[in-house]
C-alpha cells in the first residue's frame, strides 16, 4: 500500500504578506480555486493501492486542515501535529513510523509538499506508479523536472544517463541541494541534471534505515514522539519531546548522502509556487507580461506581479517588480529576488 504524506507545516514565509504563520500559503487558493493542500490531496486517488493521506502540520493550523478536507469531501488518514517544525526529514520519519504501524512492513510513503502546482495530475500519478517497483526494492525515489533556469532554491539531481522518457527509472549519481548561482548555471547546461520536485516515494522501512545511517538521533526522536503521541479525534499529537529532534530537510539529511537514490522524470506542468516569482511564472500574463490579481491598475509597467487582496493597487513606470497588498501589510520587491522576502519576515519577527 502507498500512504500519501502531505507536508503542510511550512510557514511559506517567502509568500509574505499573503502567507502568514496563522494562515500559511497551503491554505490559500493560489493557482486553482481550491487551497494548495487540497490540490495536493487530489493528486492521488483514495482507493486502489492508495490509502487516504496523512497531513503533517502544527497546532495552529489543525482546524484549517479539517475544514479544507471537509469542504473538498476528501478522506484523511490522520492529521499529525508537530509541537514545533523540525523540517522535512523528521516529518517524513514520523510518517514512515506511522505507515509501518498502519500498513505493515511493506508500506510505501509518497511524500508530497503542499507548495506546488501541477498542471497535469494524471501524468504525476503515472510517474508515481512507474516508480513503485523500484521503491518496493528499497530505492529512494525522487521525481525530476527538466530545469528551465538556474534557480538556486531547488535541489539538482544528476542522473547516470540522459533520458527523460515517461516511466524511466534513472540511477542518481549526485544530488546537490540549493547550489549557488554559478553551479546552478553549470547544472542547467548539462542535460544529465533534473530539478528535484520535492515529491518522494520511499519504502517506509528503507527510508528509516537510510536515515538511521546518517541521522540516527532523528529516527529515535521521531519514533519516541510517535510512541508517546496523544490521539484526539483524527489528530495525532506528537509528544513534546519532538522539539528535541535534530532539524534538517530530507534533501540534506538523506538525498545528498544516500547511494540508493533513483529518479523518475516528471513532465506534468510542475511549478513551485514557493516564491512570488514562481507564482508569476505559473500565472497568466498580459501583453506586457504582467500578471495581476484583484483590483489593479497598471500604466507603463512590464513583467510585474501585482496582487491586490484589499483595496486598489496602482503601479506605474516600473519593470520586474512584485507588489502584494493585503489589509495590513504591503510588499514591494524586485521580482527575481522575491525569495529574499524570507529575510524580511525574519527581520520583522526579530524586531517587532
Ligand atoms: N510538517 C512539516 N514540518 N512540513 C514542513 C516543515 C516542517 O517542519 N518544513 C517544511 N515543510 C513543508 C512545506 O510546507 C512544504 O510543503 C514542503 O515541506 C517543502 O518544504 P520547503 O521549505 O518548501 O522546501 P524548499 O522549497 O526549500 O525545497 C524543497 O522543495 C524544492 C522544490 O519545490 C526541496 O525538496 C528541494 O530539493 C526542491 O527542489
Ligand atoms: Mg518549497
Amino acid at each position: 500500500m502507498i500512504i500519501p504524506v502531505i507536508l503542510a507545516g511550512g510557514s511559506g514565509s517567502r509568500l509574505w504578506p499573503l502567507s502568514r504563520a496563522k494562515h500559511p500559503k497551503q491554505f490559500h487558493a493560489l493557482v486553482s480555486a481550491e487551497p494548495l493542500l487540497v490540490d495536493a490531496a487530489r493528486r492521488v486517488p483514495a482507493s486502489g493501492a492508495f490509502m487516504p493521506p496523512f497531513v503533517i502540520t502544527n497546532e495552529e493550523n489543525r482546524f484549517g486542515v479539517v475544514a479544507a478536507f471537509r469542504n473538498a469531501k476528501l478522506a484523511c488518514q490522520g492529521i499529525v501535529l508537530e509541537p514545533e517544525g523540525r523540517s522535512t526529514a523528521p516529518a517524513a520519519a514520523v510518517a514512515a513510523h506511522l505507515a509501518l504501524e498502519r500498513a505493515g512492513p511493506d508500506a510505501l510513503i509518497l511524500v508530497m509538499p503542499s507548495d506546488h502546482h501541477i498542471e497535469n495530475p494524471r501524468a504525476c500519478l503515472d510517474a508515481v506508479n512507474a516508480g513503485r517497483t523500484a521503491a518496493q526494492k528499497g530505492l529512494l525515489l525522487t521525481f525530476g523536472i527538466k530545469p528551465t533556469k538556474p534557480e538556486t532554491g531547488y535541489g539538482y539531481v544528476k542522473t547516470d544517463r540522459v533520458a527523460d522518457e515517461a516511466g524511466a527509472v534513472l540511477k542518481v549519481d549526485r544530488f546537490v541541494e540549493k547550489p549557488d548561482r554559478e553551479t546552478a548555471q553549470r547544472f542547467c547546461a548539462d542535460n544529465h541534471y533534473f530539478w528535484n520536485s520535492g515529491i518522494f516515494l520511499f519504502g517506509a522501512r528503507a527510508y528509516l534505515d537510510e536515515l538511521a545511517r546518517f541521522e540516527p538521533a532523528m529516527v529515535e526522536a521521531s519514533l519516541a514522539a510517535v510512541q508517546n503521541a496523544a490521539t484526539d479525534l483524527n489528530f495525532i499529537r506528537l509528544a513534546d519531546s519532538f522539539r528535541d529532534c535534530p532539524a534538517d530537510s530530507i534533501d540534506y539529511a538523506v538525498m545528498e548522502k544516500t547511494k540508493k537514490a533513483a529518479l523518475v522524470p516528471l513532465d506534468a506542468g510542475w511549478s513551485d509556487v514557493g516564491t512570488w516569482d514562481a507564482l508569476y511564472d505559473a500565472a497568466e500574463k498580459d501583453e506586457r507580461e504582467n500578471a495581476t490579481r484583484g483590483d489593479v491598475v497598471l500604466r507603463n509597467a512590464s513583467r510585474c506581479y501585482v496582487r491586490a487582496e484589499s483595496g486598489l493597487v496602482a503601479v506605474s513606470g516600473v519593470e520586474d517588480i512584485v507588489v502584494v497588498s493585503t489589509k495590513d501589510a504591503t510588499l514591494v520587491a524586485r521580482r527575481t529576488e522575491s525569495g529574499t522576502v524570507k529575510e524580511v519576515v525574519q527581520h520583522l519577527a526579530a524586531t517587532r
